[in-house]
């Protein structure tokens, strides 16, 4: 398999010893251990984004970014070319990294103290973000597929009443689930008539394989999206995301304070403009080589990993793996929301037991019981080495 990688492979040009030396949380694990576990790629990164980034380092161009940053404008000609969506993208606000974003909704959307709904399995930082806001969280689990289900979020929606928020990610981390338009649309109906505001996390919306991602405020006019090159584009050290409304939602995002803006850094908005406008030939080769990748893993969990359970993701470089059925697992662990690390449950083992750091699928909330994530973003020779130390523990 590894001799069939193409060079154009944004994956295999690195070299361990040189992923090694880099400095950011992924590479910072013990000398023989396999990082994956935090949402980092081990890519090169789109050679737009490395001249853009390299040009205004050069020319000393790292002052202030002006709050109308063209970042909007970008995203709406992406998602029309990417995914043949109309995103009305005015009254965006372009800002910091897209937690702090959803942060600053939840304060202008909803009370404190407010009911914000989240749909576990889910991206742990949501329990301690929406915490972090004053607000408390409510679950309305995935279904047994990791799909909504809508008669639990009924449910949870009836119980926290109108005046309430949901937060989704779309698509989501981290069972790689990409919400379907008719799924998006019946949540929309559901949340107006209940009075509950949606933000969809839009952060993985690039990384959908099979099908365009389908952007939440254009099948809801009072819902709100957060969006991000960074996770696609591998920009996590350089934050930057958009804040867009719905038709009918621009006044609130209006009222959004000022402060806000000023998390935007202007050497990250210059690589995100450059990844938005020029980065799609990188991201098509990206896609290409994570599509091989997500299959090859599924392949061997299959003939490697016995009792381990995988669902071929949808979108994202993240597989969501099942160890329940494995000697591994715990019959009595139990959800640790919100707790994000490597330390607990079945990852927590694997850690230690053979140096494959994955994520605890415990810190995700309930459903995430001995489950672990699987961040393919990487080589292949690690991918097959990681399956194959996890193989020697079942
Ligand atoms: C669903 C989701 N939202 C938000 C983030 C983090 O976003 P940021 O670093 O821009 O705050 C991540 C990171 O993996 C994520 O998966």
């Amino acid at each position: 398999m590894t001799s069939a990688v193409a060079i154009t492979d944004p994956f295999e040009v690195f070299t361990r010893d040189q992923l090694r030396r880099r400095t950011s949380v992924k590479w910072s694990v013990d000398e023989d251990a396999l990082p994956l576990f935090i949402a980092e790629m081990d890519v090169q990164l789109a050679e737009p984004v490395q001249r853009a980034v390299h040009e205004a380092i050069g020319s000393g161009d790292s002052g202030y970014a002006c709050s109308h940053h063209q970042l909007a404008d970008a995203y709406a000609a992406f998602a029309k070319t990417q995914w043949g969506a109309d995103v009305d993208v005015s009254g965006a606000r372009a800002n910091g990294g897209v937690l702090p974003a959803i942060v600053e909704l939840l304060r202008v959307l909803t009370e404190p103290g407010a009911t914000v709904i989240v749909t576990p399995p889910v991206y742990a930082p949501f329990y301690s973000f929406i915490k972090y806001s004053g607000r408390v969280t409510a679950d309305a689990p995935l279904g047994t597929e990791g799909r909504f289900d809508f008669e639990v979020i009924e449910g949870a929606f009836t119980a926290a009443g109108p005046g309430s928020a949901m937060v989704i990610a779309n698509p989501h981390n981290p069972t790689g689930i990409a919400h379907t338009r008719v799924e998006l649309e019946q949540l929309a109906q559901l949340a107006a008539l209940h009075g509950v505001t949606v933000i969809s996390d839009e952060i993985h919306s690039p990384l959908v394989y099979d099908r365009p991602h389908v952007p939440y405020t254009t099948v809801d006019p009072r819902g709100f999206a957060v969006f991000s090159a960074s996770k696609a584009f591998n920009l996590a050290g350089l934050p930057a995301s958009l804040s867009i409304a719905g038709p009918d939602a621009s006044a609130a995002l209006a009222s959004v304070d000022t402060a806000l803006d000023k998390t935007l850094g202007l050497v990250a908005a210059t690589a995100h403009l450059a990844a938005l406008q020029h980065g799609g030939e990188w991201l098509a080769s990206t896609m290409t080589a994570l599509d091989v990748r997500r299959r090859r893993v599924a392949e061997l969990v299959d003939q490697r990993l016995p009792g381990v359970g995988m669902r071929m993701p949808e979108a994202t470089y993240l597989a969501w793996l099942d160890f329940s059925d494995t000697a591994l697992a715990d019959p009595a662990a139990v959800a640790h929301p919100g707790s994000m690390g490597s330390d607990l449950g079945v990852a927590g083992d694997l850690a230690k037991r053979c140096g494959v750091v994955l994520s605890s699928g415990e810190a995700f909330g309930e459903g995430g019981q001995n489950r672990a994530r699987f961040n393919f973003g990487t080589r292949f020779d690690i991918i097959e080495e990681a399956v194959d130390r996890i193989a020697a523990e079942l």
